[in-house]
């Protein structure tokens, strides 16, 4: 299961990756926007992340007008990975190295096309783990008030 979220300037790209998923036979929760009216991207990124962290949902897919003011309330949801990505090759690193778990995206920064085959790749590709673990054990200890 996938949670999706959008803002208003991200809704159009949220509406083409839904097209996306819905062939590919992958269920995901709708977590809104539900128009291009204009609103506050943090609650959505809230919604979807929670989707995430409480079970519900395996990842979560965010689009803004750049991708970045919705990663950035994503990544203060305690669990969360949120990585805001424009190419292939970060979308498919942040899942092999940082085990990403939100993957963010900019309806004005790439279109439809591209973002699916982000998507695509994010969900299909598996955490390396390794010494990768070591450091996304580091980053959560931070989130956890730790010192290094
Ligand atoms: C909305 O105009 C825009 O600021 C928002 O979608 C996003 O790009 C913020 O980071």
């Amino acid at each position: 299961m996938i949670a999706i979220a959008s803002d208003h300037a991200g809704f159009p790209l949220k509406e083409e990756i839904k097209k996306y998923l819905e062939e590919k036979n992958i269920e995901f929760i709708d977590c809104g926007a539900h128009s291009t009216d204009s609103v506050d991207y943090a609650k959505f990124a809230q919604v979807a992340c929670l989707k995430v962290t409480e079970g519900y949902a395996d990842k979560a897919i965010l689009c803004c007008g750049t991708g970045i003011g919705i990663s950035m309330a994503a990544n203060k949801v305690k669990g969360i990975r949120a990585a805001c990505c424009s190419d292939y090759f970060s979308a498919k690193f942040t899942r092999l190295h940082n085990d990403a778990n939100v993957l963010c995206m900019g309806a004005r920064v790439i279109g439809g096309g591209a973002a699916c085959e982000l998507v695509d790749v994010f969900l299909s590709t598996e955490f390396e783990g390794g010494r990768h673990q070591r450091r996304v054990d580091q980053i959560m200890a931070i989130e956890n008030g730790e010192i290094l």
